[in-house]
């Protein structure tokens, strides 16, 4: 009876995997995010995106774009997708439009009790309006 004994460290690695890819889901640390030489946004929270072409801020629009592609990799990527391809577990955020800007920053800084979690303590308006800048970027889902 050797066979037990050989299979017995893969069964051990395959469970740590499962285990970590749970966690990975599940368990949410904010990463902090450079917001490069993006002007300081202030304390009051606006309800449009200011880098979007045509808007206040929008000579940052590529600064925005690579601040927020760094900001949502690092803390939206896991829960709703690469890219923000979210594969139907959460909402495609490909699919909100220019009209949903204060939806959006509402529902960034406060989560909801579905699952979203609240970032007004972990990232800045900047951070989130830079995400917002990136996601408008892709291409839009077929
Ligand atoms: C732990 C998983 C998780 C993480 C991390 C996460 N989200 Fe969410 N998000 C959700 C879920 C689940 C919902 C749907 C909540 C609901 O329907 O109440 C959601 C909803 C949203 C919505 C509303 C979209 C709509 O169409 O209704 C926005 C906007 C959003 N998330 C943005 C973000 C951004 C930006 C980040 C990164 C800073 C992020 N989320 C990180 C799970 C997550």
């Amino acid at each position: 009876m050797t066979m037990p004994i050989s299979i017995r460290p893969l069964i051990a690695i395959v469970l740590a995997g499962a285990a970590g890819l749970a966690m990975a889901h599940g368990n949410v640390t904010p990463q902090p995010v450079n917001t490069g030489n993006l002007p300081s946004l202030g304390d009051e929270v606006r309800m449009e995106n200011p880098f979007r072409e045509g808007n206040e801020l929008s000579e940052y629009y590529s600064e925005a774009v690579k601040v927020g592609e760094s900001a949502y990799a690092g803390n939206c990527a896991s829960c709703h997708g690469i890219r923000a391809m979210s594969g139907g577990l959460t909402p495609d955020l490909r699919e909100l439009t220019e009209w949903d800007d204060e939806y959006f920053i509402t529902r960034v800084r406060n989560g909801t009790d579905r699952g979203m979690p609240s970032w007004k303590k972990s990232l800045d308006q900047n951070a989130m309006w830079a995400i917002r800048t990136y996601v408008e970027s892709l291409p839009k889902p077929e």
